[in-house]
């Protein structure tokens, strides 16, 4: 058997292909339509892998998309494909709209499609997992309790309500039409392969370029980070184990300020790679204006996953950050290749 991941060239993508070739013998399928934010150079590794293949396509792109369902015969669709930056959202949510609500509604149609077509036994090893966020929950205060599974769905930014909607499309393609959806609500994720526009990547970068690292509003805003790998083992275990037409809240018990974690940041970049002067990276700390419709707090309450599956986050934020500082160390080419023009096109957009 084999399993279509989608949006696999991406940070979560990615890594989640290269752990499921570490710890299975199964066959993935990775497509990914190569956006500013795919990169094959995250697959490098498993190129020659005889159960990886890789093939750059939309997922909204019917034809192709039944063509190769039928040619590979899937008994699983992983579904990470979509636009994820809430910046580019504000600037420009069309892509959003296209590719997060458009494109995954294609998707869905195919994969149900496909499934009417398959005998009873793999009909019953059939899966359509949707990899979605806490934000599509909105936003807390300080004092409110974490996300669970029956909070209500309240986005606020064009990002999350592109989320939202293809989180009710999947609900819907289940109630319907009966295909075997499982959905997925996960917390920040932070790790190796990350792109350099999200605040623990891009400051790290920032940090080592001499740069402002800029901190948005007053840097309180709270954020419950995951290590990926263990984002990846969790949603391996959703579709190992989950129960069809469920959702399961993903998170790593670890909220954060902002400021917080760029400090954090900083301290470790002080320990494993000190400025020439001898001053503290936190110097290079700067506020700068608000991310607009800004988000206070998000934090998950990932009881359900722990109890009815078994899983827990095993990285903590010390050893994951750690881990994480020291991959862009180590990557210095990756890093190289990511900040291209088009990524330097974005900074002067967002930053200037
Ligand atoms: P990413 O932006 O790094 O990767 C997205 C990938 O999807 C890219 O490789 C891109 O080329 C591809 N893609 C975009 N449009 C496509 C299309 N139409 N057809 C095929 N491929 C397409 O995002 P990520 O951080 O890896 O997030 C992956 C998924 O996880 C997203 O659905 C996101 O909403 C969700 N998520 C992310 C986080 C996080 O902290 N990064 C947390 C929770 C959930
Ligand atoms: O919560 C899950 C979500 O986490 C995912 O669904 C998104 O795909 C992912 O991008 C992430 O969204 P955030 O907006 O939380 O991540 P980002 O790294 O962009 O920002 C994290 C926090 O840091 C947020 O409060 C905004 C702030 N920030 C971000 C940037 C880029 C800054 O203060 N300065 C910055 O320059």
């Amino acid at each position: 058997m084999s399993i279509l991941v989608t949006g696999a060239a991406g940070f979560i993508g990615s890594n989640f292909v290269l752990n499921w070739l570490s710890e299975y013998r199964e066959k993935v399928i990775a497509l990914d339509k190569l956006t500013y934010a795919g990169n094959l150079e995250n697959l490098k590794s498993v190129e020659n892998n005889p159960n990886y293949s890789f093939v750059k396509a939309d997922i909204g792109d019917s034809t192709f998309v039944a063509k190769l369902l039928q040619e590979h015969q899937p008994r699983a669709i992983i579904n990470f494909a979509a636009e994820s930056h809430v910046d580019r959202s504000v600037h420009g949510p069309d892509d959003f709209m296209q590719t997060n609500i458009i494109a995954t509604y294609r998707l869905l149609e195919e994969a149900r499609s496909f499934f009417n077509t398959l005998s009873e036994d793999h009909k019953n090893k059939f899966r359509f997992l949707h990899v979605s966020t806490d934000e599509v929950y909105g936003t807390l205060s300080s004092s409110d309790p974490a996300f669970n599974e029956t909070n209500q769905y309240k986005p606020n930014s064009p990002y999350s309500a592109s989320k939202a909607a293809s989180d009710h499309l999947v609900r819907a393609w289940h109630h319907t039409y009966g295909l075997p959806v499982l959905t997925t609500n996960c917390s920040n994720n932070y790790g190796p392969y990350h792109f350099p526009e999200k605040l623990i990547p891009l400051c790290i970068l920032k940090a080592l370029q001499d740069q402002d690292l800029p901190i948005y509003g007053d840097g309180q805003q709270v954020r419950d980070w995951l290590y990926v790998v263990d984002h990846c083992k969790g949603i391996a275990t959703v579709l190992e184990k989950g129960v069809i037409g469920a959702t399961y809240n993903i998170g790593g018990w670890n909220q954060k300020a902002n400021l917080e974690v760029v400090h954090t940041l900083c301290d470790l970049l002080d320990e494993l790679k000190p400025r020439e002067d001898k001053r503290s990276y936190k110097d290079q700390i700067t506020f700068v204006k608000d991310r607009p419709g800004h988000d206070r707090r998000y934090a998950i309450d990932a009881t359900k996953i722990a109890k009815e599956l078994g899983w827990k986050p095993q990285e903590t934020f010390e050893t994951g950050i750690r881990k994480t500082v020291q991959w862009y160390l180590d990557n210095q080419h990756w890093v190289a290749n990511v900040q291209s023009g088009e990524y330097q096109n974005w900074l002067n957009k967002n930053y200037s």
